[in-house]
């Protein structure tokens, strides 16, 4: 069976420009964490970005005073995310679906499930949930539209995204993101919800 980290490692090892990496935190970092505000997330918090890439959002979250974890199984990912910003962020390698370094008090999820097979979302949840301790918040931040281009990542409406996260979460916003990148503006929302 072919090891599922060789086609990420394989594209990060091209040096092209990556199709989703954006050079900087998403501007939806910045709405979710206004939103898991009032739900007790605070700077001190953890909160661990799964599939970081080269680390942008781990990045940006320790920044702002959280004790982030970018994760990602992908070594060649995580040299890029060192090089980029060395050491203010613990950089974990390791599978998502099989970590044992949390639990974490939040998840910040972007483009990670939407880069997954859909037959591996029911597993991806389980994985967040599990990840997270009990009443964690999992922020992430989903494509309902992929202009029609081949996946990944794959689109995921609202309705389904709900519908899974039931199995482990309480939902408690489920809204298309208002301060996307230009490049995914109106293409993108945003899910807040609490581990049950
Ligand atoms: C589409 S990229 C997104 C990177 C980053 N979140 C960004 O937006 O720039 C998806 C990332 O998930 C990583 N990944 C895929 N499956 C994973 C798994 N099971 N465990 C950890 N990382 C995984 C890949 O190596 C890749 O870096």
């Amino acid at each position: 069976m072919t090891d599922p980290r060789t086609p990420w490692n394989a594209l990060y090892e091209t040096g092209e420009r990556l199709s989703w990496d954006m050079g900087r935190a998403t501007p939806v970092l910045e709405e979710a964490l206004a939103l898991a505000a009032p739900l007790g997330l605070a700077p001190g918090a953890s909160v661990v970005v799964p599939g970081c890439g080269y680390g942008h959002d781990a990045a940006g979250l320790a920044a702002l005073g959280f004790a982030a974890t970018g994760l990602d199984f992908a070594p060649l990912a995580l040299a890029g995310a060192r090089a980029r910003y060395g050491e203010t962020v613990h950089w974990a390698q390791a599978d998502w679906f099989t970590t044992e370094l949390g639990p974490w008090d939040a998840i910040f999820d972007h483009t990670c499930l939407v880069a997954m097979d859909p037959e591996c979302w029911p597993a991806y949840v389980a994985a967040c949930a599990r990840n997270l301790r009990p009443g964690g918040l999992w922020l992430a931040v989903a494509f309902h539209d992929v202009q029609g281009r081949p996946a990944p990542p794959h689109a995921i409406p609202m309705a389904e995204l709900r519908r899974l996260a039931g199995t482990h979460f309480e939902v408690l916003h489920l809204d298309h993101a208002r301060r996307s990148h230009p490049r995914r503006a109106g293409r993108e929302y945003l899910m807040v919800a609490r581990r049950t």
